[in-house]
């Protein structure tokens, strides 16, 4: 039976109570907060992704993730209001539609969060790169401090192994091991650094813009079959963009009044995205133009392929968006600001660090609510007694991030990521109207307005995104999901305290939890 050992949701309330720490987040830091877990390096790098897949009809692309993401938030909404706890969609789906379906959403969530965090590292990596190409700001003659071309990209882009996504990984894996927070106000710092980097570049690219570079403007048509390609599959990678949002509803625990700041903070963080994404890539592919390249079949070059590395690597399309692993970057510097370029780059470079670090430390929080419930082996949610943070399973998940991040390009590593995030989006969506259903009465603070309309058309959006990603994305998320049953059906069905026989270790000690994102670094004892 599919929905079976549902967790109820006032237990699932009473154990976050009984934990619950300093609710100290308004409405403000909670969108803030947004703010910063959604910009990142979808718009800073897979600008040129979305530009590749659909040239200038990569706004349409902005839009249509934009939609499908508002109507999740509309879902996430309702759902964190009413469960403010940690675990997002784990936990939602656990309290509505029972124990296997929140395993395959916490299953998913890895894709999410982890391998999310991975494509932030490779995306800082050609920030990076692109900086110390140009010998940081002129300092030095441009190209001395470059790193052996082998060593810029992942083998799977073409090149060997990238020596700073891995190596960024290893360091924002060891800040969460000593117990790294971000405090509110660094937050709130690094949100000002990206939203004036976009700003700057709005500024001066929409003065450029000419029409003749929106022609033609839809060059790969909406999408095919197969997925990858089109408006659609640039709106299935560019959704990377907007992924983080629901980073809000995760510290629902930590807020004050949730019921009323959750959703403000969604909604906020979503909507400020939205109205940047649109403008900038309006500015990119109207200032510069964004065609694809096209291989010699007529079909456009895969983003990250090594043919699309090779045909970038030929003199006549060094300038070309789609080319450039610091788009935005790239596109100021095309119009004459080299400068302004460069502190676009600079923004880059240091915020995107906060992004990985908010995405790895999401990830180790979820295996640490799924061990918790029994799901995973305790082992994984074992506390450092000095640091107390969960060392494990963030030094697990370090690793796997930072080995991906070397290897693999920044564009499928996304599509991986959204894949899993789709379907947790979708899980909520339809947990909504489940649970409207079945438990009708229960206090709503806030209600997803027209739910039998929003909530079925955020369903269908997430599938339609979904089978527009890449093949390779969709091809990893089966084998990721086989892997998780299995697991499941050897190991969580018979440890999960909800199985018959088995109860909650007696006491808090099983309870000890890591210091939250906002608390700043646990003193210690
Ligand atoms: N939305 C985040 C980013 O673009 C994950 O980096």
């Amino acid at each position: 039976m599919l929905f079976w050992r549902v967790k109820p949701l006032d237990h699932i309330l009473a154990t976050a109570e009984k934990k619950s720490l300093h609710r100290q987040l308004g409405p403000i830091q909670l969108t803030l907060l947004g703010v910063g877990a959604v910009i990142g390096t979808g718009i800073f790098v897979l600008t040129a992704e979305a530009a590749q897949k659909s040239g200038p009809a990569m706004m349409i692309a902005f839009v249509i993730a934009a939609v499908v993401c508002g109507l999740a938030a509309l879902a996430y909404a309702e759902l964190a209001s009413m469960v403010p706890v940690s675990g997002s969609a784990y936990t939602y789906t656990y309290g509505v539609m029972g124990e296997v379906i929140a395993w395959i959403v916490g299953w998913a969530l890895v894709l999410e969060y982890a391998i999310g965090a991975t494509a932030v590292c490779v995306g800082w990596s050609g920030y990076v790169n692109g900086l110390l190409n140009s010998g940081i700001f002129g300092l030095v003659a441009p190209g001395s401090l470059s790193l052996p071309t082998w060593l810029q990209t992942g083998y799977f882009s073409g090149g060997g192994f990238n020596l700073l996504a891995f190596l960024i990984g290893v360091a924002v894996t060891w800040l969460l091991v000593i117990g790294t927070s971000k405090s509110a106000k660094v937050n709130a710092v690094l949100v000002a650094i990206k939203i004036i980097a976009l700003t700057a570049f709005i500024a001066l690219a929409l003065p450029a813009v000419q029409s003749s570079n929106m022609h033609p403007f839809m060059p790969t048509g909406w999408g095919s079959p197969t997925g990858g390609v089109g408006v659609l599959g640039a709106a299935a990678s560019i959704f990377f963009a907007y992924v983080g949002f629901d980073a809000v509803s995760t510290a629902a625990e930590e807020t004050k009044n949730p019921n009323r700041n959750i959703p403000i903070g969604l909604m906020g963080a979503l909507g400020i995205c939205t109205i940047f994404y649109l403008l900038v890539g309006y500015g990119a592919a109207g200032s510069v133009g964004a065609q694809p390249l096209f291989g010699a079949d007529g079909v456009a070059l895969d983003p990250g392929s090594p043919a699309m590395t090779a045909a970038c690597a030929l003199a006549a399309n060094a300038d070309k968006l789609v080319c450039s692993h610091e788009p935005l970057a790239h596109v100021i510097r095309l119009l004459g600001f080299a400068q302004v370029g460069n502190l676009i780059a600079l923004a880059a470079v240091l915020a995107l660090p906060s992004v990985i670090l908010m995405m790895m430390f999401g990830q180790t929080r979820i295996f640490f609510t799924m061990s918790r419930d029994g799901l995973l082996p305790e082992m994984l949610s074992r506390i450092h007694p000095r640091f107390h943070t969960p060392h494990v399973v963030t030094v697990i998940t370090g690793i796997v991030v930072a080995i991906c991040a070397a290897l693999f390009p920044v564009g499928k590593l996304a599509d991986t990521s959204n894949a899993g995030t789709l379907l947790a989006f979708a899980m909520v969506s339809i947990g909504v109207l489940m649970l409207r259903r079945v438990q009708p009465n229960r206090p709503r603070p806030f209600r997803t307005p027209m739910a039998w309309i929003v909530c079925p058309l955020a369903v269908l959006g997430c599938a339609l995104l979904f089978v527009n990603l890449s093949w390779v994305a969709k091809s990893v998320f089966v084998v990721w999901g086989v892997i998780g049953l299995v697991f499941y059906l050897l190991y969580g069905k018979r440890r999960s305290y909800l199985a018959p026989g088995n109860q909650e270790p007696e006491g808090d000690a099983h309870l000890e939890q890591p210091p939250k994102f906002h608390e700043g670094p646990d003193p210690g004892p």
